[in-house]
């Protein structure tokens, strides 16, 4: 059976258009491929820490294996996280864009799951690369929205977009390389514009709900 792991980033709940569209394709996946398990984690509601003293500490631990218990329990759900990320066959990401960038509840879940010798190993002698991602063989699909327009590829504001182009690239770091991204912009100016983007960005989904 797949499995599903749907992260949820933006704090609006019935008013948010990225969690509304990847509740639809979620629905749309089970409907089209029937054996999936879906696991849905929010991360938008303000209820993951960001990462603390004793959590640095603990990760980058000389004897990852023999740490102190209080040590090891700034680590536990960053090793939820991690193992509920591993569990998953695939990754859905619903986010806004924020100032830029990912909101802050997303951003503390890419910090609690990237980690020195879970996702990723350090090897500072390899000549070729330092780095060893470890989360192999997952695809990733972000559903992100946006106020304004020309954030893509090409786009006259495509190089403020730190967003879905930042997860590709931390997604990429652990080992995440095959990410599809689906973008609905204009939600600030409303009207047609939106919701031609909104339609296209439905349509693209519900393709990939039948093989995603
Ligand atoms: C705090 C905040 C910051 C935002 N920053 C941006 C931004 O930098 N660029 C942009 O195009 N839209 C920005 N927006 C608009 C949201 O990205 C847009 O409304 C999005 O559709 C919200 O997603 P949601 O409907 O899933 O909650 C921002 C909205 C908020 C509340």
């Amino acid at each position: 059976m797949k499995r599903i792991l749907a992260l949820q980033a933006s704090p609006r709940n019935e008013r948010s258009h990225s969690r509304r569209l990847v509740e639809a394709f979620l629905q749309a996946s089970v409907a089209e491929q029937g054996e999936i398990e879906v696991v849905r984690r929010e991360v938008g509601q303000g209820n993951l820490p960001a990462v603390s003293e004793d959590w640095i500490a603990a990760a980058f631990h000389p004897e990852p294996t023999n740490r102190p218990a209080p040590l090891q329990a700034a680590l536990a759900l960053s090793d939820e996280l991690v193992d509920e990320l591993f569990a998953a066959d695939r990754l859905v990401i619903a986010t806004p864009m924020y100032n830029f960038g990912i909101p802050s509840g997303l951003k503390a879940w890419v910090d609690q799951v990237v980690r020195i010798g879970r996702t990723f190993d350090f090897l500072p002698d390899d000549p070729a690369s330092p780095y060893r991602p470890k989360v192999l063989g997952k695809r990733a699909l972000i559903v992100t929205t946006r106020g304004d327009r020309g954030y893509g590829p090409g786009g006259p504001n495509a190089h403020l977009n730190h967003a879905d182009v930042y997860l590709r690239d931390v997604l990429g770091f652990i080992g995440i390389r095959d990410v599809t991204v689906v973008a609905v912009e204009n939600d600030e100016f409303g009207g047609l514009a939106f919701a031609d983007s909104y339609r296209a960005a439905e349509r693209a989904l519900a393709q990939l709900a039948q093989d995603f």
